[in-house]
């Protein structure tokens, strides 16, 4: 039986994977669906409620969210109607107000003509998160649930609701993988490298050690990280002098090993 479904987003149709959520088949298509909490690499969390869609035809009808609308044979959903409109401007007034630095949010909100939040501004003195953060929890769901690493995680209730390592503490634990800054939607976490050292300076300037290509001599990822790559990923023809060089470096090494093997002068690679 074929997983293959068709949906329907503002009348127009499209080929869907049963079960996926509406806001991948959106994303695909290009058809523009405003969303701060939704990553595809993790399960969908309904936090941010901007990614609103009207359910015209389908199991539950009326306004949800399209992050955790999965996909089904004849579902059919609008994107922008008057009362969707209304729900995403007073979303983007409480976000200009939760991270008003945010260029991004600023961005968002003015495509629905918000330029002003009645809401009071939480602007905060040394916010590690430059007063951009919305906290739509995928910096912590990545940690936690993509590097198992277990690092930072929502602190307080409430307004006073901030994402930080446990006790304000530098964590021991940190990978310094930057997957938190990759994922984040409006740029909040600051990370810098320091000559052999990164510090996470959002995640209480936490210090991760990097490590130096054998080859180059440039500083090229955590130690940290190294380890646990390596302790997950075994490789069939392994060539241990592949383990403590950049990328770069191992592209080079391994496109002259190449060319050896090719020429029948393997021998010579070890060299
Ligand atoms: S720091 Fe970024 S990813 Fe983390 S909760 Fe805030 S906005 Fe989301
Ligand atoms: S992206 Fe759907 S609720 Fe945030």
């Amino acid at each position: 039986m074929s997983d293959k479904v068709n949906v329907y987003i503002n009348s127009k149709r499209y080929q869907a994977i049963k079960g996926e959520p509406l806001l991948n088949v959106a994303r695909r298509n290009r058809v523009d669906i405003p969303a701060l909490c939704y990553e595809e690499s993790l399960k969908p969390y309904g936090a941010c409620r901007l990614c609103l869609v009207d359910v015209k035809e389908g199991a539950k009808k009326g306004l949800t969210t399209s992050c955790t609308l999965a996909c089904s044979e004849g579902l059919s959903v609008v994107t922008d109607t008057d009362e969707i409109k209304k729900h995403r401007k007073v979303l983007f007034e409480l976000y200009l107000s939760q991270a008003p630095s945010s260029e991004k949010i600023k961005d968002m909100a003015a495509r629905y003509g918000v330029f002003a939040t009645r809401f009071e501004l939480k602007h905060q003195e040394n916010d590690k998160l430059n007063s951009k953060c919305v906290l739509c929890g995928l910096c912590v769901r990545t940690c936690n649930e993509i590097m198992a690493a277990g690092v930072i995680n929502f602190i307080g209730r409430g307004h006073n609701t901030k994402i930080n390592t446990p006790y304000f503490e530098s964590s021991d634990v940190c990978l310094g993988c930057r997957a938190c800054l990759e994922v984040c939607p409006t740029k909040a976490i600051t990370i810098e490298d320091r000559s052999n050292i990164r510090i996470m300076a959002s995640w209480s300037n936490t210090e991760v050690e990097l490590k130096k290509c054998a080859v180059c001599g440039k500083y090229y990822a955590p130690e940290r990280l190294d380890e646990k790559v390596d302790s997950l990923f075994y490789y069939k023809d392994k060539d241990e002098k592949l383990k403590d060089m950049c990328p770069e470096c191992r592209k080079k090494y391994a496109a002259k090993k190449h060319t050896l093997i090719v020429k029948g002068e393997a021998e010579k690679y070890a060299k």
